[in-house]
């Protein structure tokens, strides 16, 4: 995992700091140093301020029926975000697809059947885990999102990551994983090990529907889930007990 030298600690603040104040806040309150605890720890634990983390419902009400971007005028439904508020692990995609923009959730269609699967093979249930996406309107023709898109809306994300304060975060594809991580690298070298996203282990994998066309690189994505299961100490279903 990144983030070990001060000169990353300091690296991931800056990056944290900059999202924060995209989402509009222009301060944050002084607090006294908190005793350094683990990503483990810290998942469960207040605001640093004392004050009551944001929850997803405050997230979803600011949200509204959101115009900030052009997606707004050709959406059926906001997607926002589905399972649980305290989960241990926060799965991240693209964008809705047809499917998703219909039903307003994510990954209901064949790669979010295949995505439930992979899910139920790490020893959860599909509303154990939480799972959103970058965007919450689906683009046109499922066209990769455009840079004014990723601007007005992954703030969003980020909030929705800080709420559910997840021990671990599996990105998905290309486009969630070079958003998420600030990068242009490929996926094919992203994935495969943990990297810092605000504290929080994140892993990048291949996308279900990216599975769905090359079956052969589940093998991969079963390394990679292997390594999440790892960290958060589950074992396969049959041979331990479920969450
Ligand atoms: N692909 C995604 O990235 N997200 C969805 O919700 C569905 C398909």
């Amino acid at each position: 995992m990144t983030g070990d030298t001060p000169r990353e600690v300091i690296a991931s603040l800056r990056r944290y700091l900059e999202e924060v104040r995209e989402t509009g806040v222009e301060g944050l309150p002084l607090a006294a140093p908190a005793p350094s605890v683990s990503v483990v720890e810290a998942s469960s634990a207040p605001a640093a301020s004392g004050e009551a983390r944001e929850t997803l419902d405050d997230i979803r009400r600011e949200m509204g029926g959101c115009h900030r971007c052009a997606l707004g005028a050709g959406r059926t439904n906001l997607v926002f975000g589905v399972g649980n508020p305290a989960a241990r692990l926060m799965i991240i995609g693209e964008a809705p697809g047809r499917d998703e923009d219909f039903r307003g959730e994510p990954f209901v269609g064949e790669a979010g059947q295949l995505l439930t699967k992979i899910i139920e093979a790490m020893g959860f249930a599909r509303e154990d885990v939480y799972i959103c996406n970058v965007l919450k309107c689906r683009p046109p023709h499922n066209r990769d999102p455009a840079s004014a898109e990723i601007e007005a809306c992954s703030s969003f994300m980020l909030r929705q990551v800080m709420a559910v304060a997840p021990e671990a975060i599996l990105a998905l594809g290309t486009f969630a994983a070079q958003t998420i991580l600030s990068t242009k690298e490929p996926i094919s070298r992203l994935r495969g090990r943990f990297h810092d996203y605000h504290g929080i282990p994140l892993m990048p994998t291949f996308h279900p529907a990216f599975l769905l066309r090359n079956p052969e690189r589940k093998r991969d994505v079963w390394d990679d889930v292997r390594q999440v299961m790892g960290l958060l100490g589950k074992e396969a279903p049959g041979k331990g007990d479920r969450r």
